[in-house]
C-alpha cells in the first residue's frame, strides 16, 4: 500500500480516460489530413479540434485518412457566426471519379441573424439531384451541434444532434442506384459561393468581414473501414426488429423526422413538380420510415 501502488492505481486510470476517450473522440492528427489553403486549415488543441477559415484569397479543406464503407460518422460543428452571407461549409462523405457516390451535407450562410440552411443530396454512380434543404431550429453559430451520417446497404440516415432529419433508403428494387460498392473518405471545405449560396446569389460575400471560420470537433467513426473491417459497435444491416429500436430510427426517431420534415424542410425534390412535371423519380414513392 506504498506511493508506488496508489501511482499504478492512476496510472491504470489515466490509461483508461486515455483509451476510452481516444475509442470515443478520434485525433484530428490521426484521421485527417488538411488539403488545401495552406495555413487557413487548423489542427490544435493536441488533434482536438479543427478550424477550416477562408480570406479573399482562398478557402481550405481537409479529407480523411481512411476509406470508409458504411458506417455512423458524427462530427461536431460550430460554423462560420455573423454575416456568413456567400461562404459555404461542405462536410461530406465521397468516393473517385466520374461515377462517384457521395454523401453530403453543406451549410449555405447567411447575413446575420438569417437562417443558415443545410443542404443534403445523396449521390449514386455519378448522379445526385435528390436534394433536400432544411432550416436549423437553432443557430448553428453559437455552439458545436452534431451532424452524423449513417450508412447502411439499406438506407442512408442523416441526423442533426441524433434527431434524423432525412431518410434515403436503398430502392435498388425500383432501379434506383445506391451507394454501397464504393469506399468514400469525409471531406470537407469553407469556401466562397456567393454566385449561388446566399438567397440564390442575391446576397455577395462581405470581405470586410474576412477571415471566416468554422470549426469542428467531437468526431467519431463507428464505421467499417477499408484498411481495418468494421468497428464492432456498428451494424452494418439492420433487421426490420432492430430497426424498431436502432437509436436512429425507433417510434421516437421516426416522429422527430416527422416534425423536422414538417417544420424545418423548405425543399425537397420529391415535391417538385416544376422539375418533375412527368413523375418523381421512384424512390419518391411514399417509404415505410
Ligand atoms: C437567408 O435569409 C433569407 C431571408 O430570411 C432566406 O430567404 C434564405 O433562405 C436564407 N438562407 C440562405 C442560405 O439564403
Amino acid at each position: 500500500m506504498g506511493q508506488s501502488s496508489s501511482f499504478t492505481t492512476i496510472m491504470v486510470a489515466v490509461l483508461l480516460v486515455m483509451m476510452f476517450g481516444s475509442a470515443y473522440s478520434g485525433n484530428f492528427f490521426n484521421e485527417f489530413d488538411l488539403t488545401w489553403g495552406d495555413h487557413r486549415g487548423k489542427i490544435f488543441n493536441g488533434g482536438n479540434m479543427l478550424s477550416l477559415s477562408l480570406d479573399r484569397v482562398s478557402g481550405s479543406g481537409f479529407k480523411s485518412k481512411k476509406e470508409y464503407l458504411f458506417g455512423r460518422i458524427d462530427m461536431q460543428l460550430k460554423l462560420v457566426a455573423g454575416n456568413s452571407a456567400g461562404t459555404v461549409t461542405t462536410y461530406y462523405l465521397s468516393s473517385q471519379g466520374a461515377t462517384h457516390d457521395e454523401i453530403d451535407f453543406e451549410f449555405l450562410g447567411n447575413e446575420t441573424g438569417k437562417p443558415y440552411v443545410l443542404h443534403t443530396n445523396v449521390f449514386a454512380q455519378g448522379k445526385g439531384n435528390r436534394e433536400q434543404q432544411f432550416y436549423l431550429w437553432f443557430d448553428p453559430t453559437k455552439n458545436f451541434h452534431t451532424y452524423s451520417i449513417v450508412w447502411r446497404p439499406q438506407h442512408i440516415i442523416f441526423l442533426v444532434d441524433n434527431l434524423p432529419i432525412r431518410v434515403f433508403n436503398n430502392a435498388e428494387k425500383l432501379g434506383v442506384p445506391f451507394p454501397k460498392n464504393q469506399p468514400m473518405m469525409i471531406y470537407s471545405s469553407l469556401w466562397n459561393a456567393d454566385d449561388w449560396a446566399t438567397r440564390g446569389g442575391l446576397v455577395k460575400t462581405d470581405w470586410s468581414k474576412a477571415p471566416f471560420t468554422a470549426y469542428y470537433r467531437g468526431f467519431n467513426a463507428a464505421a467499417c473501414t477499408v484498411s481495418s473491417g468494421c468497428d464492432p459497435k456498428f451494424k452494418t444491416s439492420l433487421s426490420d426488429s432492430e430497426l424498431q429500436t436502432a437509436n436512429e430510427l425507433n417510434a421516437y426517431g421516426r416522429r422527430r423526422l416527422r416534425w423536422v420534415q414538417k417544420y424545418f424542410m423548405i425543399y425537397n425534390y420529391c415535391s417538385d413538380l416544376k422539375r418533375f412535371p412527368r413523375g418523381f423519380p421512384p424512390e419518391c414513392r411514399r417509404s415505410r420510415v
